[in-house]
Parts: C-alpha cells; sequence; structure tokens
C-alpha cells in the first residue's frame, strides 16, 4: 500500500499491510488479528510528524474515528470529547465558532487530535496541556480501554507518558478537551501583537489571535501540499545556565526561555541559522529558506536523504556550539 499522500514530508515509501479504523470496535478487531499478531505496527493520524526512509514491513493503522461530542458543561467551561481521528485545526474553527475558547494560539498546527498528546503540541505560548483534560486508549497488551488523567499523561516540552513508558502500548481513540466559556487572551508571544498591532486591531478577540497566528505560521513554514516537511525537524535544546551564559557572550541575538532551575532552552533554528544551513539545498531536500528548523522535501522518495542531511545539520551545530540537537520528527525505518 503506497503510503504518498499520508505523511506531509510527500515521500512514497509503502506498507506491507494498510487498514484503517472508524470507530474503537473496529480497532479491537484490528487488534485481533493475525496480522496485528504477527507484524510490527504502526498507528497513523495526519502523517505531520513522521518521516519514511524505507518500505514499512509491517501494519499501518489509520485512525479515521471522528465526533465531537459535548459531555460535560459548567458556568465556565465546556468538556468535548473528541474522536482521535478528528483533524486538530478543524476542531479549533469548529470550538471558536460555538465561542468556546482555549485552542486559538494552537490554530493551523497539521495533524489529528489523536497524536496531539503524544508530543503535548505547542504553539505561541499554549500547548495541549493547556486545554487537555483526559483521553482514552486502548491498552495493546489486554485490548482494554483505560482512561488517563492529565497527570498520568506526564506532559513535558514536547513530551509525554506516550513517548516514553507508553511509547508503543496504547492506541489513543479519543481526548477530552476543555474550553473556557470566556475570551482568555494570550498574547505573550511578541510576533502576535505585532501582527495585531500593524492590523489596528485594538479589540483583540480570540478570532484576532487566531487570525494572527495563521497569518504568522503562513508566514514562515511552508504548506506541505507546495513543500513537503514535517515542521520542526528538531527539538528547540535545554542547555545548563552556565553555557547558555558563554553562548549569549559571543552570540549576543540569542534566546534563552527558562526550562527549570539552572537550565535554559535555546531556538534550534537560531543555532541551524548561525551554522550558515538556511536556504541549504542538495539535490532533493533542503533546509526551509524562511525558518531553519524545518527540513524540506523538494519531491521524491528522500526519507534518506533527509535523514543524511539532519545527521550533517546535528554535527555542524555541535562543533560551533557545542550543542546536541535531537529530532522531533519519528523516524520510521
Ligand atoms: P502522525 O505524524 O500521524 O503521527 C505522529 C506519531 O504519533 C507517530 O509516532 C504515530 O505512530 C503516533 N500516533 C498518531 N496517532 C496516534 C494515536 N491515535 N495513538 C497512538 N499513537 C499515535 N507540532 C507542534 O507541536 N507545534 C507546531 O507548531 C507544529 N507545526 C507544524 C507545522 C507543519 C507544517 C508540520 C508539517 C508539522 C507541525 N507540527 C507541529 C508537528 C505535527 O503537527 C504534530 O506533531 C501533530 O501532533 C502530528 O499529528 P499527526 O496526526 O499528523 O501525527
Ligand atoms: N530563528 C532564527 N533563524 C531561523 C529560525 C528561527 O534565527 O531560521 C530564531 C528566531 O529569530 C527566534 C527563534 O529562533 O528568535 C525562535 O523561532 P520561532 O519563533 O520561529 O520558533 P521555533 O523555536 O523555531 C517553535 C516550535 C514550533 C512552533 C513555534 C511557535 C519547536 C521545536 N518548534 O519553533 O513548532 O510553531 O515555536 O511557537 O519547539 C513544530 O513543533 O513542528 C513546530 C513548528
Amino acid at each position: 500500500h503506497s503510503l504518498a499522500g499520508l505523511n506531509t514530508f510527500g515521500v512514497s515509501e509503502t506498507a506491507k499491510y494498510f487498514t484503517s479504523i472508524t470507530s474503537v470496535e473496529e480497532l479491537k478487531e484490528v487488534l485481533a488479528s493475525d496480522i496485528f499478531q504477527q507484524n510490527p505496527w504502526m498507528m497513523l493520524g495526519g502523517g505531520s510528524n513522521v518521516l519514511f526512509t524505507k518500505p514499512y514491513d509491517g501494519l499501518i493503522i489509520l485512525n479515521q474515528i471522528k465526533g465531537i461530542e459535548l459531555v460535560k458543561e459548567d458556568e465556565s467551561n465546556v468538556f468535548l470529547k473528541v474522536g482521535a481521528g478528528e483533524v486538530w485545526h478543524e476542531v479549533v474553527l469548529h470550538t471558536l465558532a460555538n465561542g468556546w475558547f482555549g485552542m486559538e494560539n494552537m490554530s493551523l498546527i497539521p495533524g489529528s487530535v489523536g497524536a496531539s498528546p503524544i508530543q503535548n503540541i505547542g504553539a505561541y505560548g499554549m500547548e495541549l496541556k493547556d486545554v487537555f483534560e483526559s483521553l482514552e486508549a486502548v491498552e495493546v497488551a489486554t485490548g482494554k480501554l483505560k482512561t488517563f488523567t492529565h497527570e498520568e499523561c506526564a506532559f513535558g516540552y514536547r513530551d509525554s507518558f506516550f513517548k516514553r513508558a507508553g511509547k508503543g502500548k496504547f492506541i489513543i481513540t479519543s481526548v477530552c478537551l476543555k474550553l473556557n466559556k470566556s475570551a482568555q487572551i494570550n498574547v505573550s508571544y511578541g510576533a502576535i501583537q505585532q501582527v495585531l498591532e500593524e492590523k489596528g486591531i485594538t479589540e483583540i478577540t480570540p478570532k484576532a489571535v487566531s487570525d494572527a497566528v495563521i497569518e504568522i505560521r503562513q508566514s514562515k513554514l511552508p504548506d506541505p501540499k507546495e513543500i513537503g516537511n514535517g515542521g520542526s525537524f528538531f527539538k528547540n535544546p535545554v542547555i545548563e545556565e552556565d553555557q547558555y551564559l558563554d553562548l549569549k557572550e559571543e552570540f549576543p541575538r540569542l534566546s534563552g526561555y527558562p526550562a527549570g532551575k539552572g537550565f535554559v532552552k535555546i531556538p534550534a533554528g537560531f543555532l541551524i541559522d548561525q551554522a550558515g544551513w538556511k536556504g541549504y539545498r542538495k539535490g532533493n531536500v533542503g533546509v526551509h529558506e524562511k525558518q531553519a528548523l524545518v527540513l524540506v522535501n523538494f519531491g521524491g522518495n528522500n526519507g534518506q536523504a533527509i535523514i543524511d542531511l539532519a545527521k550533517e545539520i546535528q554535527a555542524s551545530v555541535m562543533e560551533k556550539f557545542g550543542v546536541e540537537i535531537q529530532p522531533e520528527v519519528n523516524i520510521i525505518g
């Protein structure tokens, strides 16, 4: 089965077996099947955080569990149970249209709702954890549906239980989101304020924030429909404060964000840019000309070429700054 069209990097690898599910019952049937029992398997949502580097020798399960249900409501909040196969950005627009707020800073993040807890997606000052109430997932070993609380998910920066001890053990089937009935504007991210000011918007609504975020994203991130990519290829590294202060002396434009006592998170995009990679192209792969953290595929089956480029970039950042950068994208193969 071809995986072209099922991953935003636009690589055209194949999978030995492929199926899609639209309900928990269908998922349980797949789990009980011989093909599942006897082969490697992986869940696939929007394919916007995966890079296939060779044919997948197992079963790919495409999540298409849909549905948005208002399960609870009180004076200040609504609680929505959302099927894992819903498209994240469509849910953001749906909530805005209904006057339910909290997701607007995370407008236009590609992918499915079911993948959102895995790396605790985030952008422009907010993370999934800020609107997360709970989730349901099927435990692969037992076939049982389990509920996970906020605490059990152990969310961190681009991190959760599902990338650590829970990796490969659970299939997320729905996520319960807790949204506000009144607007809680967060324009802490400078670029949002800048766009609002440029447009002369003084009455800041969640819709205005969403529109501004969409505009910023479209101005620097490549549209996967035009150029294959997986968003930020690397995570922003967390380094010791002493090393940060040394680097800051040498590179005064380096920014840093507190990341726990004695640690600072620094932008990998700045490091890659300063190392001279921005706009680099080799064959049909390269580094986006407007955002050095985004590796791009200009066309063709280039998973391995992207990995080779990523390794060169990692080595060059290590040499110039003494900082290790790790992939955010899930490399399959
Ligand atoms: P996939 O790529 O399909 O899967 C990702 C991983 O999750 C895989 O390991 C997969 O096996 C696993 N998985 C998927 N669904 C399930 C499930 N139901 N149960 C268990 N495991 C599952 N991310 C951000 O955080 N912030 C951003 O601002 C951002 N911007 C991006 C911009 C662009 C242009 C692109 C292409 C990507 C961006 N990303 C960003 C990354 C991506 O949008 C997120 O990681 C998103 O959550 C991936 O969702 P998906 O459905 O496409 O996951
Ligand atoms: N920078 C450069 N050169 C570049 C790119 C960035 O100098 O080519 C500098 C910028 O000037 C800025 C800093 O790096 O000072 C940060 O850049 P930006 O605001 O674009 O954010 P980022 O750190 O590169 C992160 C997330 C994005 C998210 C944005 C907005 C990670 C790994 N990436 O990017 O998430 O959308 O912030 O909040 O944390 C993703 O995860 O796929 C993703 C796109």
